[in-house]
């Protein structure tokens, strides 16, 4: 199969899909991009075009197909502290955090992990073993299941600060050369859960911080703001939403004030 054979109507109507299910409105300039992370599913399920397809993962009973339809969409690109201004600036703030519980955090767009588990590391480096946990949700549950595992090719540390990465990272021997595992330890504080950020958002509690970095970018501003509506149920007053530097809040909610580049305070909230 080749990327080309995608008809113009078959990327619309993959679009329509993709849109419905993410939120996210695929451009015109990603219609070889969707046809080769696709052409692998048509081949496995020996499929003769994407209206096929398409016909197939939508029939009921092809939930897991249509899941990994959406995964296979998604993209997913993250590393160990990635955008490392955000991670001083909290060590700082957690440091001096003053209320009598550590803050609960959550990363929203986790992908495979990489950013709740730095964000455990500042936990544990600031709260050690005191109670804390910090929550992780995305779409694709290939990601989530990497996730879960905890193990890492060390490519994706290389921006990770050397102390954290010898203090709660094993280094891996033998088959595991080149790989990290997270410390079990930190391992047990991160919850894993899928969930889309389109739909309301509701946990047991609500949360102090929430990371949602590099995924706003994918969606239009009207998105964006449902997006940021359904998040903002979950957070506290005053509460902190760190976003990606290439993304801004601007025009899209009166209830974020900005504070820093890429980092925004939740001034809504109060009953
Ligand atoms: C580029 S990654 C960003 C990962 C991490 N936050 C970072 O900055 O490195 C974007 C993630 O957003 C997820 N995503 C896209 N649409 C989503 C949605 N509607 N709900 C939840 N997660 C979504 C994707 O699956 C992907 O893993």
């Amino acid at each position: 199969m080749h990327a080309d054979l995608i008809s113009h109507d078959e990327f619309e109507q993959i679009r329509r899909f993709f849109q419905h299910e993410s939120g996210i409105a695929l451009p015109d300039t990603k219609r070889s991009l969707v046809s080769g992370r696709l052409t692998g599913r048509l081949r496995a399920l020996k499929l003769g075009s994407f209206a096929e397809y398409l016909h197939f993962i939508l029939q009921p009973g092809q939930e897991l197909e249509k899941q990994m339809a959406v995964d296979l969409l998604t993209t997913n690109e993250t590393y160990f502290y990635r955008e490392p201004k955000h991670f001083t600036y909290l060590q700082a703030l957690l440091a001096e955090w003053s209320g009598d519980k550590a803050p609960l955090i959550w990363s929203a767009a986790c992908s495979s992990g990489e950013e709740p588990y730095t964000l455990a590391m500042l936990m544990a480096e600031a709260f050690g073993s005191r109670p804390w946990q910090i929550l992780a949700s995305d779409i694709s549950t290939r990601v989530l299941e990497s996730a879960r595992t905890a193990l890492y090719p060390l490519t994706r540390a290389k921006e990770l600060p050397q102390p954290l990465l010898k203090k709660y990272c094993l280094k891996g021997k033998g088959e595991y050369d080149g790989y990290l595992l997270i410390d079990e330890k930190l391992q047990q504080r991160v919850q894993f859960a899928q969930r889309n950020l389109m739909e309301p958002q509701r946990l047991d509690s609500k949360v102090d911080i929430i990371f949602l970095r590099n995924v706003l970018i994918y969606f239009d501003n009207k998105t964006k703001a449902v997006i940021l509506n359904n998040l903002s149920r979950c957070l506290k007053p005053d509460g902190l939403m760190f976003i990606g530097h290439s993304e801004s809040l601007h025009g899209i909610s009166d209830q974020f004030v900005s504070l820093k580049p890429a980092l925004y305070r939740f001034t809504g909230g109060r009953t």
